[in-house]
């Protein structure tokens, strides 16, 4: 007889085409296939039910300066309403992360604030604590911009190579932004794509992966291009944004700052052939870079890049599934499994022991409404386009999104492995 547990999903259809009842306690899985008794039960019949996803490249923003674009409350709220569980901030906050010091406020921030399960990554920049982060809690290091970007200076090459000899010894993952920066006049979409090509994209990549020691765990951030993914091989595994898969220059006008990100969305063509890849695309990650209306409202050259997307992620790719132009199982690996591998964490799935968190999806999709997204940000470049949002979304057995409302449970702070 299974034991009494915090909640049972009943009636899960599984992507293997399965029908079972999984049972949550204590925040993971307990039993998958048989029914026995819960505090609570919600019926998944008719609707689909989907492991929670890891969003590995997230700007949750905050602390004293940056509370006006998002705020770790704001941000894993948009998480949760978007299907995702667990989100993986990167370090170019102000102040950047690049000590156990300033590692340790974020991770209080986080803690107070935090919505949905996160994990802090480490800076890596001259005069960084590479060590201190690591046994701090780092998740991974990174995104180590090789390119500037918003709020991040490009290392040089010679400090890169020292810093990846550290990070190898450590055994963490080294997350990279690969890029190559032209000098020039960025005024507009198609200008700033020319000075942030793809080839110098692909220049970047091949840079980066020669100058990787051995047994570095090495990741590209948000790769635009089929060329440099081709590019990646052997143990070496990348992530592409839905922005590249989803948006091209020609959607928007010439100087829309709106549509301004790093590295550029590309012109219609080079995103169509990106989506030859998606077979051996390790991680969609959405990149979540909120900057506020008014900041991007400044004229193209001194507009912020970045684009806000945590909740939009997964709605929009499962549209794609409704429409059978992906399979249900390469959405999951993609947003569960493979950054769970990847990061070497336990993630959310059917199977006893896996993290007990959920999305429950309606079987119909509806147009993005910008009005109903909860990032501080406030706007979006997908609105008009097909989504499914979840009506709920579980976070270890406990229903913390439902229509439109949120309920504070009990995320968890998930650290790297050299958190001592
Ligand atoms: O467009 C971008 N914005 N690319 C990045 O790599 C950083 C991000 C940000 O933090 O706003």
């Amino acid at each position: 007889m299974p034991e009494y547990c915090d909640l049972i999903l009943k009636n899960v259809s599984t992507p293997a085409g399965l029908v079972r009842d999984i049972s949550i306690k204590n925040g993971l899985v307990a039993h998958s296939g048989s029914s026995g008794r819960a505090e609570r039960t919600i019926d998944c019949k008719g609707l689909y039910c989907l492991p929670g996803a890891i969003d590995m490249h997230v700007h949750m923003r905050g602390g004293k300066e940056q509370s006006s674009k998002e705020t770790w409350k704001t941000g894993t709220m948009s998480a949760l309403a978007g299907g995702v569980t667990h989100v993986v901030d990167q370090p170019n906050c102000i102040p950047a992360i690049k000590d156990a010091s300033t590692f340790e406020s974020r991770l209080k921030e986080a803690k107070s604030q935090a919505y949905c399960n996160f994990s802090i990554n480490a800076g890596v920049m001259k005069g960084a604590d590479l060590s201190g982060m690591h046994r701090a809690g780092a998740m991974a290091f990174g995104e180590i911009f090789a390119a500037p970007s918003s709020y991040g200076e490009g290392v040089p090459p010679e400090y890169l190579r020292s810093a990846f000899l550290e990070i190898e010894k450590s055994g963490c993952l080294a997350t990279v932004h690969a890029e190559t920066v032209l000098e020039g006049t960025d005024d507009s979409l198609d200008a700033h794509n020319c000075l942030r090509p793809v080839s110098g994209e692909a220049e970047a990549v091949s840079n980066i992966m020669e100058m990787a020691p051995d047994d570095l765990r090495l990741h590209f951030c948000h790769l635009s291009s089929f060329e440099s993914a081709d590019l990646v091989s052997g143990r070496h595994t990348f992530e592409v944004m839905p922005h590249h898969l989803l948006l091209s220059t020609d959607m928007f006008d010439a100087k829309d700052t709106f549509a301004r990100v790093n590295p550029p969305v590309r012109d219609d063509a080079t995103r169509k052939k990106l989506w030859r890849m998606w077979d051996k695309i390790d991680v969609l990650a959405s990149d979540h870079a909120p900057h506020t209306v008014s900041e991007k409202s400044a004229d193209f050259s001194s507009a912020p890049s970045g684009i806000p997307g945590v909740e939009t992620m997964v709605p929009l790719f499962l549209a794609l599934v409704y429409q059978k132009k992906i399979s249900l199982e390469s959405l999951i690996a993609k947003t569960t499994i493979n950054p769970a591998r990847i990061l070497h964490i336990n993630c959310a799935g059917y199977e006893p022991g896996m993290r007990g968190d959920f999305a429950i999806y309606p079987k119909r999709s509806e147009k993005v409404d910008p009005g109903r997204l909860h990032s501080l940000a406030g706007w979006t470049p997908y609105g008009g386009m097909e989504g499914v949002f979840p009506d709920k979304t579980i976070l270890r057995g406990e229903v913390v999104y439902s229509d439109g409302d949120f309920l504070k449970g009990s995320p968890e702070w998930i650290p790297g492995e050299g958190y001592i």
